[in-house]
């Protein structure tokens, strides 16, 4: 496993470019079973968890290829596998966005439940209940769903217990194929789930109300061949500017849409970060001591839960003291202990984080636990004194294309060390 080894305390500055969202582009690559025909997408980011997407959708029978420029094509004509196997599944929780469109097209799907992770149970029993609420029968035995609806999905109503992000995509999906109308009640308003109900509209499906809370699907008989273009990562751009905010510097991220992130930004406003935004770049820049801002992770257009680490690390060193409540998963708070390795001033009561502000983080050797939290460990490398070692950076790959080289374009002192050089073996001599 490889580590990260950043040597800490440079203002960073300079332009970087966002990739496309990882969030957006799960959901769209499952779309592209819906159609019987080929689909091109644009701007899909070169990591892991796409790798596993892919994989996933060429085992069930899907034609899948990269061309030169780093376009990915699908042809799903010839897929005839509706199936989600675990071996594929335990790597990627995301695979379950694959249930819809296969029940949607096949009228039968067998899905690995996904399994928790470091975060939370991360349960599916809204994507579950809401295929049923369309005819579906459902048998979860041996860790699988088994979905069946061999005369079709029908339009229903659903009205989502809380807000669950890939609920409303798995179900979109669902009912762009179905019989009649859906109605998705209490829905996402992500601008991933804006992204997908845009692109499954231009190839032919009838969706209303995405980027409210009310959301309705017409169900056609199919779905066109066309393109798919993911939006910027706006959790890739939140990071880069935290990373400006934290070190004293200045980033501009190219590529990207302010619109996607206004709680973010205007929680840098009230740290004392001077933000300046244009059609499609934002610009961070911090030239006085952070502020401290008190945080409350909830659904979109609230502040993203997926930024809470990061703001966190920087909350570390801002004049003051500040509270963090995760609202939305139970256990984000893995990257707390390792902060407070680095001299962070941290307690912890329930879901609330009450962080006080040191004058100065230092280097240690951290642990990654999860995408994000590894996200708020690189941060908090890049203020700190000293060296900073994270290990288990496999995290940081699922989310984050060539961090290491973005940040040192940004004048980060920040290296990979692979496996074969850290390990620390020792001669010991067998006992006589
Ligand atoms: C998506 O996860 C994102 N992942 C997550 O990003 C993000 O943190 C999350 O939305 C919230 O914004 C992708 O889009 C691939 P939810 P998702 O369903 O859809 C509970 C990252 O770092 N719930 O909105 O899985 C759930 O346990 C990742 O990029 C149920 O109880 O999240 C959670 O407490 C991490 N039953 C809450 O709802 C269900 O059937 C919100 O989860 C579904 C969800």
């Amino acid at each position: 496993m490889d580590n990260i080894i950043i040597r800490g305390g440079t203002p960073l500055s300079g332009s970087v470019e966002a990739s496309g969202a990882k969030n957006a582009a799960l959901p769209l690559l499952a779309a592209s079973i819906l159609v019987e025909g080929p689909v091109v997408y644009h701007r899909i980011p070169h990591l892991k968890d796409i790798t596993t997407m892919m994989t996933l959708i060429s085992y069930q029978g899907a034609e899948v290829a990269f061309d030169d420029r780093s376009c990915i094509h699908i042809d799903a004509t010839s897929a005839d596998k509706p199936e989600a196997p675990y071996e594929l599944v335990k790597t990627m929780r995301a695979s379950a966005l694959v249930l819809g469109p296969l029940l949607a097209r096949f009228g039968t799907a067998k899905v690995s439940l996904p399994g928790g992770c470091a975060i939370g149970a991360r349960p599916i029993d809204m994507h579950l209940k809401g295929l049923e609420a369309m005819g579906a029968t459902i048998n979860v035995e041996h860790g699988y769903v088994e979905a069946n609806a061999p005369k079709g999905l029908k339009g229903a109503t659903i009205v989502f217990d809380q807000v669950t992000v890939t609920g409303t995509e798995n179900l979109m999906m669902a009912a762009v194929l179905a019989d009649g109308e859906t109605v998705l009640e209490n829905a996402a308003r992500e601008p991933e789930v804006v992204n997908l109900a845009a692109s499954l509209r231009d190839l032919g499906a009838v969706i209303e109300g995405d980027g409210s809370n009310r959301i309705v699907i017409r169900g056609v008989s199919s779905i066109n061949s066309g393109a798919m273009t993911a939006i910027p990562d706006r959790i890739e751009v939140a990071t880069y500017l935290a990373a400006a905010m934290i070190t004293g510097g200045d980033i501009t991220v190219t590529q990207s849409d302010a619109k996607a992130l206004k709680a973010f930004l205007a929680r840098a406003a009230d740290a004392g970060v001077t933000v300046e935004t244009g059609k499609d770049w934002i610009r961070c820049k911090a030239d006085q001591r952070l502020k401290p801002v008190n945080i409350h992770t909830q659904p979109h257009p609230g502040f993203p839960t997926d930024l809470q680490a990061q703001f966190m690390a920087m909350m570390c060193i801002a004049d003051g003291a500040c509270t963090i409540s995760e609202t939305i998963f139970e256990n984000r708070f893995m990257h707390v202990q390792e902060l407070v390795r680095m001299g962070a001033d941290i307690q912890l009561d329930g879901h609330t984080a009450i962080v006080k502000g040191v004058a100065k983080l230092s280097g240690a050797p951290v642990m990654a636990t999860d995408l994000r939290a590894s996200a708020s460990l690189v941060l908090a490398g890049l203020a700190a004194e000293g060296e900073t070692k994270i290990s288990r950076v496999y995290h940081i790959d699922r989310g984050y294309e060539r961090i290491e080289e973005k940040l040192m374009k940004l004048g980060a002192n920040i290296k990979r060390q692979s496996a074969s050089e850290h390990q620390i073996t020792g001669n010991i001599p067998l006992y006589a």
